[in-house]
């Protein structure tokens, strides 16, 4: 239990003090707009706001989850609560990060709960799927995921896959048996929409139909391109096997336009484009591509440690004028319209999309 714990606190400093980034991008250099030298709008007309899950966002940008698990007010408390307030002041949604220690020590529960400094914000528990898996010894069920959401009032439940992190670290759950059924089953009880979440390595079109046919609300394809759980993993190996291990899979996975174009092609869930995103044009081609939001995880990571609530604002400010500046020069009034502006896509990206998918068929239609 205590390892749980600890291992907490090592991601969160090799996050900070080592690249643990992918060496490989996200795929959105491949994709590009087409500039409109006749917008026909006002660049202070645009309306950045998107809908999901029945609530309206100012932005379409979501703060991911990252953190969680210690005493009281401590580190995770911390960070929790300043990207929170963040949230809340530009109405905008947040995850926090794995519950399961708080499942295991409900004595950690403040370290998650934010609601005393955001009330409003729409707020995203957390627990992982390998719990739920059905060779998982005290596999989670309806309870957890009640306890999950309910102790810190949060509006929905993110079930983390994450089988590539798990795979290359020694103590990891590799259990991964039956946990569609399980998550069929929760979701057929659970009064809270799910959101089914990658950590970094991408969701592929054939996962997000499975996770359609059992109802999931929505997708956060996690993608391959930004933070790399490989990569922390192997920072944190103690031996030559488990070094290499990790270092082979660095870089494993489908990058996140990939997966965005993937999971819009064939499913109409709600897609959140986690993975890499650092910049507003680069967000704002995961919204034409059919997102809903720009999920960040990182970058906001620096300033919310320090407590620095204005810092993380500020980090977000960016990307928020990013993306209105390009809307701009596509003529998009709303991210409605920025999905039906023209997309060209090229390189790698093109070359797999074109042997997965109806390529033009997406690029004519990526709304949900
Ligand atoms: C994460 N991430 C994560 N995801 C999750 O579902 N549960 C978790 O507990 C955590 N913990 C966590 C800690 C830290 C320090 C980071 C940086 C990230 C993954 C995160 O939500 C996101 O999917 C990835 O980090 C990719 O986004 P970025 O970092 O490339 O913007």
């Amino acid at each position: 239990e205590e390892l749980t714990i600890i291992r907490k606190f090592e991601h969160i400093e090799y996050c900070l003090k080592r690249n643990v980034q992918a060496h490989v991008s996200n795929g959105f250099e491949d994709v590009h707009f087409v500039h409109m030298s006749l917008p026909e709008i006002d660049k202070d007309e645009i309306d950045l706001s998107v809908e999901f899950l029945g609530r309206k966002f100012d932005y379409p940008i979501m703060i991911a989850g990252m953190t969680g698990g210690t005493k009281g007010s401590q580190l995770a408390g911390k960070i929790n609560k300043t990207l929170a307030k963040a949230a809340q002041e530009l109405n905008i949604p947040i995850g926090v990060g794995s519950q399961r220690a708080m499942i295991r020590k409900p004595e950690t529960w403040e370290s998650y709960y934010v609601r005393d400094v955001a009330p409003d914000v729409f707020l995203v528990g957390n627990l992982g799927a390998p719990q739920f898996a059905e060779t998982m010894p005290g596999r989670y069920g309806i309870e957890e995921a009640l306890k999950a959401v309910e102790t810190i009032q949060a509006d929905a439940l993110a079930i983390h896959m994450n089988p590539l992190q798990e795979s290359v670290q020694p103590e990891g759950d590799t259990q991964y048996r039956g946990v569609l059924k399980a998550l069929a089953e929760l979701k057929a009880e659970f009064p809270y929409p799910i959101i089914a979440k990658e950590t970094g390595a991408g969701v592929s079109m054939e996962v997000a139909i499975r996770l359609e046919s059992i109802e999931i609300d929505a997708i956060d394809v996690g993608g391959l391109g930004g933070t790399s759980w490989s990569g922390v993993e192997y920072y944190r190996a103690k031996d030559e096997m488990g070094k290499n291990l990790a270092l082979k899979f660095w870089d494993w996975g489908i990058k996140t336009a990939i997966s965005v174009a993937e999971v819009r092609y064939a499913t109409e869930l709600p897609i959140i484009a986690t993975g890499g995103m650092r910049d507003g044009i680069t967000m704002a081609k995961a919204l034409a591509m059919g997102a809903t939001f720009a999920g960040v995880a990182l970058p906001l990571l620096r300033p919310a440690v320090k407590g620095d609530v204005e810092g993380v604002i500020k980090v977000l400010e960016r990307y928020i004028e990013e993306i209105r500046n390009t809307m701009f020069l596509v003529g998009a009034r709303n991210v409605e319209e920025l999905r039906r502006v023209p997309l060209v896509i090229t390189g790698f990206t093109r070359e797999w999309l074109e042997q997965r998918i109806d390529l033009p068929a997406y690029l004519r239609d990526r709304r949900i």
